[in-house]
Parts: C-alpha cells; sequence; structure tokens
C-alpha cells in the first residue's frame, strides 16, 4: 500500500499514492520552504525522496513527517557550494537509496543584494556556483542513468525574474543565475528530446518562505534600491501563497511528457 501522506498541499484533488512507487527523487533545498513542499509532495505520491541541504535538524524534521505519514527518506546533510560534496552526491544517493528517476534541483540564494557595483565579486561566483553550476552538475550526474532507464525527470526552480528581469532590481546576481539556468534547461531539454527524460523549470510564484521573510528583514539602508520595502509591500498586500501550494503546481506537471517547458504556478 502506498504512504498516506496528508492530502493538504493537493488543493482537495487525490492524490495518486503509487505515481511515483519505486522511483528515487533528488530534491535539493528540501529542509524548509518549497523544497520540503516538494519532497513531502513527492513522498505522497510514492517516492523514496532523497532530501539535501545543510541543515541537519531541519531535515531530520522532514524525514520524521514523512515517515510519520508512511512515506520513505533518507537525508544527506550537505553543502552544494562544496564541490567535492555536489560531485559525490549522486553517486552517494544512488548507493544508498538507487538510480535517480527524478532531479528537483530546488536549492538557492538570493543574496548578494545591493548596488551591483557594491556587490564583493566572490559573493557574486557563489550565487553562481549554487544556483546554476550545482543544478547543472547534479543534472549531468544523473543524465546517463535516466538515459539508460529511458525515463526520467529534471526539474530547475526558477523564478519569474528569468523573464522579467528588472523586477528585482538590487538583485542582480539572483536574477542573472535564474537566467541562466532557464537557458541551461532549455537547452538540456533539446538535447535530450525523445529520450524519456525531460526537463523542464517551474517559477514557483511569490512563497511564504524563509528566503522572503530574510528579503523583507534587509534594512532599508543595506539594499538602497527599494528592494526589501517592495516585498514587505507584497507581504501586507497578502500576495504570498503557501509553499505547499506552489509545489502543487510543480507535482501536477511532473507525469506529463512535456519537456524544454517553463511551468508556472
Ligand atoms: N520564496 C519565493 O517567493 C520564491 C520565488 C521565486 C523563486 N523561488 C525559488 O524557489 C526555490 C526555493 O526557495 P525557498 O523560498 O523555499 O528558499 P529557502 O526557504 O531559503 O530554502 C532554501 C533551501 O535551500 C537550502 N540551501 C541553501 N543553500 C544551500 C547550500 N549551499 N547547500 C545545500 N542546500 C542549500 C536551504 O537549506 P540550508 O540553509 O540548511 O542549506 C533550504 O533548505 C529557490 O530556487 C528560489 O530561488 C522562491
Amino acid at each position: 500500500m502506498g504512504p498516506s501522506l496528508s492530502l493538504r498541499e493537493n488543493r482537495g484533488m487525490s492524490i495518486d499514492t503509487a505515481e511515483f512507487a519505486g522511483r528515487v527523487a533528488l530534491v535539493t533545498g528540501a529542509g524548509r520552504g518549497i523544497g520540503r513542499a516538494i519532497a513531502e509532495g513527492l513522498a505522497a505520491r510514492g517516492a523514496h525522496v532523497a532530501l539535501v541541504a545543510r541543515s541537519s535538524d531541519e531535515l531530520d524534521a522532514v524525514v520524521a513527517a514523512i515517515e510519520s505519514a508512511g512515506g520513505l527518506a533518507t537525508a544527506f546533510v550537505r553543502d552544494l557550494l562544496d564541490d567535492g560534496a555536489r560531485d559525490r552526491l549522486v553517486d552517494e544517493v544512488e548507493a544508498a537509496c538507487g538510480p535517480v528517476a527524478v532531479l528537483i534541483n530546488n536549492a538557492a540564494i538570493v543574496d548578494p543584494l545591493g548596488r551591483s557595483t557594491d556587490v564583493p565579486l566572490d559573493a557574486f561566483e557563489r550565487a553562481l556556483r549554487l544556483n546554476v553550476v550545482a543544478p547543472a552538475v547534479l543534472s549531468f550526474r544523473v543524465l546517463p542513468g535516466m538515459l539508460a532507464a529511458g525515463w526520467g525527470r529534471i526539474v530547475d526552480v526558477s523564478s519569474g525574474v528569468a523573464v522579467r528581469n528588472d523586477a528585482m532590481i538590487g538583485a542582480n546576481a539572483y536574477t542573472t543565475t535564474k537566467a541562466a539556468l532557464e537557458a541551461h534547461a532549455r537547452n538540456l531539454a533539446a538535447e535530450y528530446a525523445d529520450s524519456g527524460v525531460t526537463v523542464n523549470v517551474y517559477r514557483p510564484g511569490v512563497v511564504d518562505t524563509g528566503m522572503q521573510e530574510w528579503l523583507r528583514s534587509r534594512p532599508d539602508g543595506e539594499v538602497a534600491t527599494g528592494l526589501p520595502a517592495s516585498f514587505r509591500r507584497l507581504h501586507d498586500e497578502g500576495a504570498l501563497i503557501t509553499p505547499e501550494r506552489s509545489a502543487a503546481g510543480l507535482l501536477e506537471r511532473l507525469s506529463s511528457t512535456e519537456t524544454g517547458q517553463a511551468w508556472s504556478v
């Protein structure tokens, strides 16, 4: 019998608890926010979920929640900015859990923020390494197994700023990374069209998570572009959606065979 997670994330629709039964799903940034909601949703659909983040306490809490709902999850406490850890991750997940059939590249950082000429170059590079290089490397590592199996799903969690490039003034690094991530994903999708492996991007909406809280909490003087105030306004207007609602928009499309698409919540 499949796991019986709460249906709260599914907006009243019934979940097919066998949809991903027997499949291993690797979700980065799965300790909280959107990644946690995606991981719980995949476990509810029968996947064995490999959870990646740096905070072991948060990963332990997600494992406990999934297991208590009858699902299967394994935590991998890793820093995706550590090149060695990043490069070994897929082998380690596959040794512990089995071949990865679903990869959700969700972990990202929104900083550095501020006037672009003031941003330290190492911080700009760090954003590129976490938000673009790590998803690409993980995709390259899972692809051979997915291609051999003739089935795989890769989703890169992006943002609306990938196409609305002037939406977050003072977040040049973040905007650059999400646009690059989408170009990477669509190009990869075209390379592997008709292989059974799909590659899509997901723009999750404006979601009530730690990342949004952090943006709102930046002192206006620290980010001299009005960015924190614009996020406080969105919050006060009630514009944010829950991580579960956002995750549902990805999960409901994951079985489809479409590839090279930008999905939005
Ligand atoms: N929230 C929004 O409104 C919004 C809007 C558009 C797009 N997005 C995108 O949605 C995704 C998730 O965002 P979120 O709001 O849920 O973010 P979040 O609350 O900040 O969570 C980010 C997750 O990534 C992990 N992470 C960060 N740095 C890491 C590292 N070096 N190595 C491994 N894991 C790392 C974090 O865990 P640790 O800190 O423990 O490592 C955490 O689990 C991101 O790609 C973001 O760009 C969010």
